[in-house]
């Protein structure tokens, strides 16, 4: 009797995130889960303690962990969270050296043991190694992707809502460009059921346009250092969870085929100008990984943030190469 395989998962890093990651997989039933880290034992450990809930949690997938990156054999998706996260007063270029050097190692294995894999990067500084993760696996550009669209979109959603006094399920929000400082919030697609954000904004403030847009622009800055401000508060390490549910959310539209439209890093070639680099714009994952990317119109001003952003990531490709690792 033929069988249908198992929808396979390998999770490459078993710190925060991918614990995280390896959590709620298990809770959902996305599929069996493959643990790997440096450090076996926090993955087995890990693995372990998530198999042992499965009666509660009613879950019925495998999960494993291993420092034997073999074991990822016939996985359909590979999510990679191995590398540092960043100390309070670090930017997520300041990771840059250390955790090309773990791409490098995570991506000639991913190559060797799992070549018919979708990977997302959520490593950081994330746009860098998404790039340096397609350059080591040499797959097809539409079979790596980054996260990090999903969580800024997400973190703006979450502000605005928070202004508005509204349900953040009611907010459609994008945010564009790098996963870092340089990231572009775009304001005139941020909408409560399809209503500009910034109507409500001006509603809500009497009428006063100004004061309407001093308060959007201190949401579009606090997106953009959102990270930092939770790396701040938490002093040991950086954001896990927002991180792993919006790497999921990729994950799932992949594996389920869903072709949601999702904010995510993927290489665009003539799109958007951006002349064969990786850089956030809006997608649809599918089977097949990145089926196509929307070429939405932007305000001059919104492409020429665009174009900044994608500047600030060559001069990330470029310190690489400087480094040897491209
Ligand atoms: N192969 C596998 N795992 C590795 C490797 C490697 N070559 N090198 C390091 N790791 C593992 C570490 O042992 C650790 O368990 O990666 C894990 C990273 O976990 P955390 O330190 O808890 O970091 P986390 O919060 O999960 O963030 C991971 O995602 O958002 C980014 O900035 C963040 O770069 C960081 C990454």
């Amino acid at each position: 009797m033929s069988s249908i395989p198992r929808t396979k998962i390998a999770l490459i890093g078993a710190g925060q995130i991918g614990g995280v990651l390896a959590q709620l997989i298990s809770e959902r039933g996305l599929g069996d889960v493959v643990l790997v880290d440096i450090m076996g034992d926090v993955a087995r450990g890990k693995a372990l303690d998530i198999a042992e809930g499965a009666l509660v949690t009613r879950s019925t997938i495998n999960i494993e962990g291993t420092e034997d990156y073999s074991r990822i054999q016939g996985a359909h998706i590979v999510i990679v969270t191995a590398g540092l996260p960043r100390k309070p007063g670090m930017s997520r270029d300041d990771l840059i050296g250390v955790n090309a050097k773990i791409i490098v190692s995570a991506g000639t294995n991913i190559k060797k043991y799992a070549p018919d894999a979708v990977v997302i990067v959520v490593s950081n500084p994330m746009d860098t190694m998404t790039t340096l993760m397609q350059h080591v696996t040499q797959f097809p550009k539409h079979r790596v992707v980054g996260q990090g669209g999903v969580l800024d979109s997400s973190r703006f959603a979450t502000f605005l809502s928070w202004e508005l006094g509204v349900a953040v399920e009611d907010i459609h929000s994008m945010v564009f460009g790098g996963h870092g400082d340089t990231m572009v919030p775009l304001v005139d697609y941020a909408t409560v059921q399809g209503v500009p954000a910034m109507v409500l904004l001006t509603q809500k403030y009497n009428g006063d346009k100004s004061k309407a847009q001093e308060v959007m622009d201190a949401i579009v800055k606090r997106t953009a250092g959102a990270g930092g401000e939770v790396v701040g508060l938490l002093k040991t390490g950086s954001a896990f969870y927002s991180p792993a549910v919006s790497a999921l959310t990729m994950a799932e539209s992949i594996l389920r085929d869903q072709k949601r439209v999702l904010p995510c890093c993927v290489m665009c070639e003539t799109e958007y100008n951006a002349g064969g680099h990786y850089t956030g714009v809006v997608a649809v994952l599918g089977h097949g990984g990145v089926e196509s990317i929307l070429e939405i119109p932007l305000s001059k001003k919104e492409s020429e943030l665009l174009k900044v952003s994608i500047d600030a990531c060559k001069d990330n490709i470029q310190a690489l190469k400087t480094l040897g690792f491209m």
